[in-house]
């Protein structure tokens, strides 16, 4: 389905160069639930943005980033739009923040199905609904405003917002950050729950390999630009290889071993 090759972006912004993501290779396969690890900077979010045609124009990138064949890099913009929402779509970093706080749930997301699926009125409402109960809100979500959910619940109107359209593939950036770890787990749970019933294909960006392992089927560890490691997460956690993925397993038995003593 998405089959990235040899892939770098260097940002160039006001004179300073930064080479965020170097000479990547993944491949997502349909219907996997893929973890992209890697602490910040690492160069995760660059990635996603990148398979998603959204990085700023003075950019430079290269390689492949193939979309069921097509190299998103080579697309036009117009293809691109096809793509986003229907075919790709992202649940943003700091997605609780992303709602316009004057605009209720229901607005938010009936703005995307007009625009990018040509829904309006009582159909786009019932749709409204329907992704609500999906990410398992009731329907009475929709008359809120954004201040008036918590936390969970925003995050799981964002991935009902990136759902709005259908899409095949999923990137899903840091969805738990800024949550309690009961509310991480459930909305970890929802996108297994989603990524299984809907024939979903997930990207999950984290910082946090022990979370990424509870649910992924497949991991892919980033540090400095560069994929350390990539492997199932019992290969890596059972048998690291890469001197920053052993870090980050030891670390995960630290912490583990504190919370139980
Ligand atoms: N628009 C931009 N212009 C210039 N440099 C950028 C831009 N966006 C990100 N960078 C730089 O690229 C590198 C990778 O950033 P990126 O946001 O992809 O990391 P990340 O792994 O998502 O980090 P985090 O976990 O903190 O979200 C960093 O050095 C960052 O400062
Ligand atoms: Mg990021």
């Amino acid at each position: 389905m998405l089959d990235i090759k040899n892939l770098s972006v260097r940002y160039n912004s006001a004179g300073r160069v930064v080479d965020a993501v170097r000479d990547v290779s993944v491949h997502v396969e349909k219907g996997s639930f893929m973890g992209l690890v890697g602490e910040s900077g690492s160069g995760k979010s660059t990635l996603m943005m990148a398979v998603l045609g959204l990085l700023p124009k003075q950019t430079e990138i290269s390689g492949e980033l193939l979309y069921n064949g097509s190299d998103i890099i080579k697309m036009s913009e117009d293809k691109m739009r096809d793509l986003r929402w229907k075919e790709i779509s992202l649940v943003p970093q700091s997605a609780q923040n992303s709602f316009t706080p004057v605009i209720k749930i229901k607005s938010h997301i009936e703005e995307v199905l007009n625009i990018h699926s040509n829904k309006f009125g009582e159909e786009a409402e019932k749709d409204v609904i329907r992704l609500l109960g999906e990410v398992g809100l009731d329907a009475g979500i929709k008359e809120r405003y954004p201040h008036e959910l918590s936390g969970g619940q925003k995050q799981r109107a964002a991935i009902a917002l990136a759902l709005a359209c259908s899409p095949a593939l999923l990137l899903a950036d840091e969805p738990t950050t800024a949550l309690d770890v009961i509310v991480q787990a459930e909305i970890l749970k929802l996108l297994s729950e989603l990524q299984k019933r809907k024939d979903l294909s997930i990207i999950l960006v984290t910082h946090d390999l022990p979370l990424a392992a509870m649910v992924c089927d497949r991991l892919i560890v980033m540090k400095d630009g560069m994929v350390a490691e990539t492997g199932t997460p019992r290969d890596i956690i059972n048998d690291p290889q890469h001197p920053h993925t052993k870090e980050l397993v030891r670390e995960m038995f630290r912490e583990r071993n504190q919370n139980n003593g």
